[in-house]
């Protein structure tokens, strides 16, 4: 794919010319380290979700249109846009297949409908009722925990993840969970989940690498190993009383600083049909889109999120992890990869196969699965942004997405432009690239934003 350099700026020789501009921003002004300091978004952490900065950036470029701008997120994560849009006043819809992250894109969003008065209350009483748990199964081993009705998570591994001591105090906590929290209104039950979730980790028996998980194994012994730190935490009911009390700081001060907060949705669905998921009364009524879909690099979002899909319940059998893993854009896991296997997964149409040009075939000749890897995740992308444009509003729709490259059998996708080339196939007009960092320390990574009109 050609593209010469002119001026510190290059001239990308796709239909239409475009430019691509480096722009060089801070990872706190892109990345999810600039979640830390921003009440709310700091609830739950996800390594790829991009930071609030960003979605802020995006908008200004793209303006307003000449109408009530709807935004919408197809891949919403955690729910960053959709936090920065309410904030700024602007509605918004977030759709997203993963149902813990949906939960937390419904949680994290919610907070203008708490009342922090009201919110304090309900903490001290679940909480106490939390205690009553801990005090009614005293008794109870954890080996005795299913035959009085509570699940262990149906996760591999699933001591390798907690210790047994710690898995029971969060198993009772999610108990407690279930029984007191069962008449609440939704936003006063996600509000409590999601500090629930987002301390699930912290006593984990692993290491939060960027950007995936890994086990500290043997962890007793890492305590000489590892410069003398414990990895094995002792579960404390103050851990959660005290994260309950920060986000309510948080509730109360964006509800001070933003006192005309724009509703927002948080659907759970497929965004390749974007038509059946988004109801028809918002179709032609969506003018932006800032979004972040996965990157074809082989991340999986549902192994990454599997230790609170299963101790949620959510799922109760290995086989519904990687049934979901199929459906979602880049999935690799299980069954994702093996329906890879034994065939040869051709360009859904001319767009896609001219946008791929001799990718797949270059990487044929390295790994067949690889290939049919890369060729399905742009066929899925395609059919996403199909659906998308049937529900824009044609002739005053601008989109931004954010997207990195990747290797893979040591070729290159250049995500972004193939992305673009997709867009141009489909009737929209690419504005511009900007290429925002280099990721993952690993020459020749990026991350980009592709912007075009509609
Ligand atoms: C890069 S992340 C988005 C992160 C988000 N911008 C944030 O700040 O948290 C991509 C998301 O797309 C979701 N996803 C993947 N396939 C999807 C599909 N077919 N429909 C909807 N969401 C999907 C993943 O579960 C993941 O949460």
């Amino acid at each position: 794919m050609g593209q010469g350099t002119l001026d510190g700026l290059m001239v990308y020789p796709g239909k239409g010319r475009f430019k691509i501009v480096w722009k060089n921003l801070s990872p706190e002004l892109i990345t999810f380290k600039g979640k830390f300091n921003h009440p709310v978004h700091s609830w739950f952490r996800l390594t790829p979700s991009y930071s609030p900065d960003l979605v802020n950036i995006l908008l200004n470029e793209l303006g307003k249109s000449s109408s009530q701008d709807v935004v919408l997120d197809p891949f919403s994560g955690t729910g960053t846009t959709l936090l920065e849009c309410k904030k700024r006043g602007i509605p918004s819809i977030g759709v997203e297949i993963n149902p813990v992250l949906y939960r937390v894109t419904r949680a994290s969003s919610s907070w203008d409908r708490l009342d922090p008065g009201l919110l304090k209350n309900i903490v001290r009483a679940f909480l106490d009722f939390a205690e009553e748990m801990f005090q009614r199964f005293e008794s109870v081993p954890l080996s005795k925990f299913e035959t009085h009705g509570i699940m262990l998570p149906r996760l591999s591994n699933l001591f390798r993840w907690w210790a047994p001591d710690v898995l029971r105090d969060l198993l009772l906590i999610r108990e407690a969970f279930k029984e007191y929290a069962m008449e609440l209104p939704e936003e006063y039950q996600d509000f409590l989940w999601i500090g629930m979730a987002s301390i699930l980790l912290d006593f984990a028996n692993i290491r939060r690498n960027h950007p995936t998980i890994s086990f500290v194994d043997n962890p007793f012994n890492l305590g000489q190993s590892n410069g003398g730190k414990n990895w094995i935490k002792k579960f404390s009911m103050s851990v959660l009383a005290k994260k309950y009390e920060v986000m309510i700081k948080d509730v109360e001060k964006v509800k001070t600083e933003v006192p005309n907060p724009a509703p927002s949705m948080a659907m759970m669905g497929d965004s390749k049909h974007l038509g059946d998921v988004i109801p028809g009364e918002y179709h032609g009524r969506i003018t932006r889109v800032i979004t972040s879909p996965p990157y074809p690099n082989r991340y999986s979002y549902v192994m990454e999120t599997r230790p609170y899909l299963y101790f949620f319940e959510v799922f109760t059998s290995p086989s519904q992890a990687s049934e979901l893993d199929m459906e979602t854009i880049g999935g690799t896991w299980g069954k994702a990869t093996f329906s890879l296997k034994g065939k040869r997964i051709r360009p859904v149409n001319s767009i896609v196969d001219d946008a791929l040009s001799d990718i797949p075939e270059k990487i044929y000749s390295l790994s067949d699965i690889m290939a049919n890897y890369v060729v399905k995740y742009f066929n899925d992308m395609y059919l996403h942004l199909a659906g998308m444009s049937r529900i824009l509003k044609e002739g005053d729709s601008r989109v931004a997405y954010v997207i990195g490259n990747s290797y893979i059998k040591g070729v290159e996708v250049p995500s972004d432009l193939l992305l673009a080339r997709i867009l141009e196939g489909l009737g929209f007009t690419v504005e511009k690239i900007w290429h925002l960092r280099k990721r993952g320390g690993k020459r020749g990574l990026y991350e980009a934003v592709v912007f075009a009109r509609y």
